[in-house]
């Protein structure tokens, strides 16, 4: 609906109609249009002072054009000179493991069985039941991060809910898996390479604040990046979210576990075609109409991420909003 909506809305903007014809072929001075002079051996008739205006009106978009680019670098130049922050701790990892945030975790800090009690999780109605699913997708990121000593493993998801607490989901996560590894006698390397992204609000914002939160904690964007969530949300994340920001395809690997009970999957594999594959696909970039929504429903604290001016690389993609649904064409920080 919306782009063809601003389409006809731009068509009535500029009411002019240029007759081009006639500035090409001037036509021979009639009664009615005065001749104003002869100037480099073209005719100049009345309708000139339209063509100069037009000239002054590009060349006064051009110069605010021009403008805002230079504010706009210098801005970013000088952003957060006198706000310190240390080196990057982990520059030599290359591979980001993202574990996608749904419930918060708010039990204890150490006993195990706790994890596996709903009574500890803040969960929605749809979500009883899936804690093992939930579990299991910490588990595999525990599990790859061992395989791979350049990976990080990065739990990534807001304060959504009012009812946890200022707690977000990335960190309620981490804690999680620090129960999970809490036997392993490699826990000190492990919870080293483990890191927090606690403000994305939906699947788009898991896979961008966790390249950022990545490089901040690198100072590189990963040359590799895997995704554990949901298998139901596979479609969206392959066909949807990684296109539109341009990660290269062959560089990504979701990996997707759901939960066991086969009516609850049809279930949520309809929910998820309703509710966010079909959404996205009309709104790439969640900005408009009820994913728009959404982000100001899961934020109840009102908080706002750091990464434009901590990865300024990606301000131009975090701001990006088009009417159109086109992709994003600007410069990235991974190429594709
Ligand atoms: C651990 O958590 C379980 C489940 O919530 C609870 O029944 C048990 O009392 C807890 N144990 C301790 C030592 O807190």
């Amino acid at each position: 609906m919306a782009p063809s909506h601003s389409t006809s809305k731009r068509k009535t903007v500029l009411p002019l109609h240029i007759d081009t014809a006639s500035f090409l072929n001037p036509p021979a001075p009639q009664g009615t249009s005065f001749t104003v002079g002869n100037v480099l051996g073209r005719r100049c008739t009345a309708k000139r002072p339209v063509t100069f205006l037009i000239l002054l009106l590009l060349m006064s978009v051009g110069w605010n054009v021009l403008q805002y680019r230079f504010d706009w670098r210098q801005q970013q130049q000088h952003y957060g000179v006198y706000d310190p922050l240390p080196a990057a701790p982990l520059p030599h990892h290359r591979h980001a493991i993202i574990v996608t945030g749904h419930a918060i975790y708010t039990g204890a800090r150490t006993n195990t069985s706790a994890i596996y009690d709903e009574s500890n999780w803040i969960l929605e109605s749809y979500q009883h039941g899936q804690l093992g699913t939930f579990i299991e997708h910490i588990q595999k990121g525990i599990d790859i991060l061992i395989s791979d000593p350049l990976a990080l493993l990065v739990f990534s998801g807001g304060q959504t809910r009012p009812s946890a607490g200022p707690i977000s989901e990335g960190a309620s996560y981490w804690q999680v898996a620090q129960i999970l590894i809490q036997q392993s006698d490699q826990r000190h390397h492990l919870r080293n390479r483990m890191i927090v992204e606690d403000y994305a609000r939906d699947s788009y914002e898991n896979i961008l604040f966790s390249l950022c939160r990545f490089a901040e904690m690198t100072n590189e964007y990963p040359s590799h990046l895997t995704i554990i969530g949901f298998d139901f949300k596979r479609p969206r994340f392959e066909q949807l979210h990684i296109p539109s920001i341009r990660y290269p395809l062959d560089q990504f690997d979701y990996i997707g576990i759901d939960p066991t009970n086969d009516d609850d999957n049809e279930a949520a594999k309809r929910g998820e075609l309703a509710n966010s594959f079909t959404p996205f696909s009309t709104d790439l970039y969640a900005c408009r109409g009820s994913l728009r929504q959404k982000k100001l429903d899961r934020n109840p604290y009102r908080r706002r991420s750091p990464y434009r001016s901590t990865c300024p690389a990606l301000t131009p993609l975090l701001d990006y909003c088009p009417y159109t649904n086109k992709i994003f064409t600007g410069p990235l920080p991974w190429a594709s």
